[in-house]
C-alpha cells in the first residue's frame, strides 16, 4: 500500500533507522498506492476536498468526487484521468444524495473501500443573532451528512466483505470557545463523538472510522478580505509552527488513515493543526519567574 523510495536502504533512511548517515536530514517522500481501491471524497469541488481527490487519483484509486457545486466540481476534476473519476453533483445532507454517491462507487468501480466525509459548511454568526435556518443547515450538512454518508458507505462496505475506511472531518474549533462558531464548532464536536460510536459499531466489520481535525489551513481565495488578513496576521505568529497548514498536509494524513499503514487505528481524532490545539509558540526567553527557592535544594537565595 505504500512505496518509500527504492528498497531497504532508502526505506531505512526515510524512517531514520540506524544506518550510516541516518541523522542527515534526508527527503522523505512516501507514496501511497491505492490501485484497485475505490474512494469517495465529498466536498471535492474546492479546498481540502479537491486536493484529496487529486491525491487519491494520483495514487491509483478510482474516486467518486461528490459536491453540490457542479461548476466547482468540473474545475476540480480538470486534468484527472477520466477513467478513474466520477464527478457527481449530490447533496450529502439528504438520504437520496448519500445513496446516489455510494451507488455511483459500487456501480461504476464495483466496490467501495474508502469514504472521506469532508463536505461541510462553516457560516459564522454572533450567538445572539444566529438564525435558526442557518443553524439547521450547519447541522444538516456537517452532522446529518456525515451520518448518512457513513451509514450508506458502511452498508456497501459490509456487502463487499472487504472491510473499509471512513474518515470524517472535525475542526480545531470543536474544542475551543471560538466566537461566532456556536453552530459550526458544536457540529464538528458532534462529528468527533459520532466517529467514536461509529468506530465501535463498525469494528466487527473491519471498518475503521477516524476523524481529522484541521487547524488553520490555507484554503481562502486571495487576496484575503482586509479584516481577515489583519486577524490572521495577528494569529499566525502565535501558532506553534507559526504558519498556516497546506491542504496537502491534511490530505497526507487522510491518505495515511485510508491506507493499510493505519490498520490498528480507529475512533481517533487526528489534529492537523501545527500544534494550535496544545498552546502557543513561545515568545522570548523561557524563565522560571518564581525566584523564592532553589527547586533542587529547597533553599532560598543566599
Ligand atoms: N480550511 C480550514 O482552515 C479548515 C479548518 C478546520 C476544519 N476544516 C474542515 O475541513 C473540511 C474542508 O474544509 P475546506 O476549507 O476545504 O471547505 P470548503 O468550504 O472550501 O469546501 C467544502 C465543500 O463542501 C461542499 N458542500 C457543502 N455542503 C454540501 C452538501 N450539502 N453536499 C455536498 N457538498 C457540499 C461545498 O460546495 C464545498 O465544495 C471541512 O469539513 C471543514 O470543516 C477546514
Amino acid at each position: 500500500m505504500i512505496h518509500i523510495g527504492e528498497g531497504r536502504r532508502t526505506l531505512a533512511r526515510a524512517f531514520h533507522l540506524a544506518v550510516p548517515g541516518a541523522n542527515e536530514r534526508m527527503p522523505m517522500n512516501p507514496r501511497f498506492d491505492f490501485s484497485g481501491r475505490t474512494a469517495i471524497v465529498t466536498g471535492a469541488a474546492r479546498g481540502i476536498g479537491s486536493v484529496m481527490l487529486h491525491r487519491f487519483v494520483e495514487s491509483g484509486a478510482g474516486v467518486v468526487a461528490a459536491d453540490r457545486d457542479t461548476t466547482g466540481l468540473a474545475e476540480s476534476c480538470t486534468g484527472l484521468d477520466e477513467t478513474r473519476v466520477i464527478a457527481l453533483t449530490a447533496d450529502v445532507s439528504t438520504p437520496e444524495g448519500a445513496a446516489r454517491i455510494v451507488a455511483a462507487a459500487v456501480d461504476h468501480f464495483g466496490r467501495l473501500d474508502i469514504c472521506v466525509n469532508n463536505a461541510a459548511v462553516a457560516p459564522h454568526a454572533a450567538l445572539l443573532e444566529e438564525r435558526v435556518e442557518v443553524w439547521d443547515l450547519v447541522y444538516a450538512v456537517n452532522c446529518r451528512g456525515t451520518f448518512l454518508m457513513t451509514q450508506a458507505a458502511a452498508r456497501a462496505m459490509i456487502a463487499g466483505g472487504a472491510g473499509g475506511r471512513i474518515v470524517n472531518f472535525s475542526s480545531g474549533v470543536s474544542g475551543t470557545g471560538s466566537p461566532g462558531a456556536a453552530a459550526y464548532a458544536s457540529s464538528r464536536a458532534a462529528v468527533e463523538s459520532f466517529t467514536r460510536v461509529a468506530a465501535i459499531e463498525l469494528a466487527p466489520h473491519d471498518i475503521l472510522v477516524n476523524a481529522v481535525s484541521p487547524g488553520l489551513i490555507d484554503t481562502q481565495p486571495k487576496p484575503l478580505p482586509p479584516v481577515m488578513a489583519e486577524r490572521l496576521g495577528r494569529r499566525i505568529p502565535s501558532l506553534p509552527l507559526a504558519r498556516p497548514g497546506e491542504p496537502e498536509e491534511v490530505a497526507s494524513v487522510v491518505l495515511f488513515l485510508a491506507s493499510d499503514l493505519s490498520s490498528y487505528v480507529t475512533g481517533a481524532v487526528w489534529n492537523v493543526d501545527g500544534g494550535a490545539g496544545i498552546g502557543s509558540r513561545p515568545t522570548g526567553q523561557i524563565i522560571d519567574d518564581d525566584p523564592r527557592y532553589d527547586w533542587v535544594t529547597g533553599k532560598g537565595p543566599a
